[in-house]
This record gives structure tokens, sequence and C-alpha cells, in this order.
């Protein structure tokens, strides 16, 4: 076993809520993601952080200064985390009704929405660690949040 599969069996163990981080780029195109990398940073000043691969649609679209939001989901959001997933469903993304796109696209139904702006970008090998400060927050009252473990939603 290399170093790789062992590093890739040992995160497995790890459980993981899934997000969806969205924007709109310049031209007013939407993106969307499923991301499980989102980590908080800090509170002074509220911030988080997300490795986002370079090899991904959303990626030219995240400069300093331009925003994003991240939409936690809720266990019945699976398809749609699979559809943000599948580069095959691609023009899928915005399907769903509860997408809200008349400025920063956000989901309506998620569990929680955290706006941000991109402070700082950071490169490392395939990703760019995607470093936001947190402008405005939404959530639900209830906690149901979609988790994924060993390759898997749970
Ligand atoms: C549960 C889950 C979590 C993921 N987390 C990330 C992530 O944090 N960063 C990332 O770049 N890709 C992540 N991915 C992979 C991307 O969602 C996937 O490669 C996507 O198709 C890339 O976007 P694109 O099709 O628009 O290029 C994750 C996929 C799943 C299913």
């Amino acid at each position: 076993m290399t170093v790789q599969d062992n590093f890739r069996l040992a995160m497995r163990r790890y459980i993981y809520s899934v997000s969806i981080m969205s924007n709109k780029d310049e031209k007013g195109n939407l993106n969307a993601i499923t991301v499980s990398s989102v980590t908080s940073i800090s509170m002074e000043p509220p911030s988080l952080l997300i490795c986002i691969n370079k090899s991904s649609r959303i990626h030219e679209s995240i400069r300093v200064g331009t925003k994003f939001c991240i939409n936690l989901l809720n266990k019945d959001q699976r398809e749609l985390s699979n559809i943000c997933s599948d580069e095959d469903r691609y023009d899928q993304r915005f399907n769903d009704i509860n997408w809200n796109n008349d400025n920063i696209p956000f989901l309506e139904n998620a569990q929680s929405n955290i706006f941000c702006n991109v402070e700082k970008l950071t490169s490392f090998h395939t990703h760019t660690i995607v470093i936001g400060l947190v402008e405005d927050s939404k959530f639900k009252n209830t906690i149901d949040t979609l988790t994924y473990v060993d390759g898997e939603y749970k």
C-alpha cells in the first residue's frame, strides 16, 4: 500500500458534512459544486475555507473579491449533491426550484447558507484553498445534515 492508499483509507473514516458551493460569475453564469472541505477558520473575523480542485468548472470564477455561498445540505438533498458532483450533469445543476438566483445563488431549503467574499486564494498543487470572509448566514432550526462517510451518504 502506498502512502496515498493509506491516507485515502484513513480519510474515509471521517464523517463529512455535504455542502454545495455556488456563485455567479461576472458574465452572470451560475456555478455549483458539491464540497466536503468546508472548515470554519475564525470568528474574528468570521471566516471559512474550502479546498477546490483546479480542474473543476467553478474554479476559474473564484477570484479575490468575488462572492459565493456555502449551502449545507439536508438529508433529502442527496440527489442534488450527486448532480453537483457529476461533470456529465453540469447543465442540470440549477434545475432545482429551490435555487434563488437573484443575486448570489443560494438554496432556499438548505440547512444553512453562508454568504462569503473571497479574501485570499492559496494554490497547493492540484487544489486552491479559498478563504472567505463571512458576510451573512442563514440557518434552519431543525438539524438534518447530509453526511458522507466511507464513500457513501449516511
Ligand atoms: C461528498 C463529496 C464531496 C466533495 N468535496 C469536494 C471538495 O471539497 N472540493 C472539490 O474540489 N471537489 C469535491 N468533490 C468533487 C466535485 O464535486 C466533483 O469533482 C465535481 O464534478 C467537480 O465539478 P465540475 O463537474 O463542475 O467540474 C466532492 C464530491 C463529493 C461527492
